[in-house]
């Protein structure tokens, strides 16, 4: 497996493998990985990618001031080990000095359609961050296709409209969540939780379960079920922060919970904020 620090070499090395034919893949991330992100190295594998770029980067431009920028985990050697177990070729750690320059100024924005709801309405400027810095990726891989997980449904929503109004020249391919055997969807931020939060969290993906239930019975109104599903949270010891349900495409609230519905739920526990969603 290479390791690449520097964008400059990253984009050579890239530029030269699609010369010579080879499809590649990136998974981009943030580090700390975990099953989550190693299966979307196994998608990349099972689509045929000759190369698998992985990205760890923790983005300090999707962060907002008060978030968790410095406390987020950082473990290189752990991160390329289990890369190359996983089956990547190529690992990228860059830095932010070397990611942005000191007067950087260009920003990709998506325009509110998408991400002026959700997570985006909660967090100012977090997806102009991930889509800058998604982009920068883009043209540093080369990648033939790149994978995202739905774990993260809103981004994965607004990167594919990024590709498609920006013409990027890839795929985006979206794999499904991970989840621990308890139904807590894997995330590097779950490493924060007191054993106490932990269980307190298990309420997201029951909470989510239990509405699907509800839906496959028929449509149903959303508003009441919103208010149990508000209840529960809370019930469980979470400070819920949205409970959505959308039309699976467009992000657009629904009257109904019904078939092409996604249901998107963000909830603290103690500090730590857990986003988890689910399809109908
Ligand atoms: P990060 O949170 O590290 O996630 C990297 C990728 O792994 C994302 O596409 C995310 O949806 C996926 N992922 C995380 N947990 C998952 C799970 N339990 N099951 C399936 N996929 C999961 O998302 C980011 O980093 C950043 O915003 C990034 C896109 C790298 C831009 O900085």
């Amino acid at each position: 497996m290479k390791t690449f620090n520097d964008p400059k070499k990253l984009q050579r090395w890239a530029k030269a493998q699609r010369l010579a034919g080879r499809k590649i893949a990136l998974v981009p991330t943030m580090g700390a990985l975990h099953e989550g992100h190693l299966s979307l190295i196994a998608a990349a594998k099972k689509k045929g990618a000759d190369e698998i770029v992985v990205s760890v980067f923790v983005n300090p431009t999707q962060f907002g001031p008060k978030e968790d920028y410095a406390q987020y985990p950082r473990d290189h050697k752990a991160d390329a080990a289990k890369c190359r177990a996983a089956g990547a070729t190529a690992i990228f750690f860059p830095t932010p000095a070397n990611m942005y320059a000191s007067d950087h100024s260009v920003w990709v924005v998506e325009d509110g359609a998408l991400s002026g709801s959700l997570c985006g309405a909660r967090r100012p400027g977090h997806f102009r961050g991930v889509c800058t810095v998604v982009a920068k990726l883009f043209n540093l891989a080369h990648p033939n296709f790149a994978v995202f997980g739905q774990k993260d449904y809103q981004q994965a929503t607004i990167i594919r409209r990024m590709v498609r109004d920006l013409n990027f020249d890839l795929e985006i391919v979206v794999a499904p969540i991970v989840r621990e055997p308890s139904g807590l969807a894997r995330s590097s931020r779950n490493a924060y939780l007191s054993d106490d939060e932990r269980a307190h969290a298990l309420a997201l993906s029951r909470t989510l379960q239990a509405l699907k239930a509800q839906a496959a019975k028929g449509a149903r109104p959303w508003k009441a079920l919103q208010k149990k599903a508000w209840a529960a949270l809370e019930k469980a010891g979470l400070r819920p922060d949205y409970v959505e349900a959308v039309n699976a495409e467009t992000l657009a609230p629904v009257k109904t919970l019904a078939k092409g519905t996604a249901v998107l739920l963000a909830a603290y526990a103690g500090k730590t904020r857990l986003i988890d969603n689910v399809l109908m």
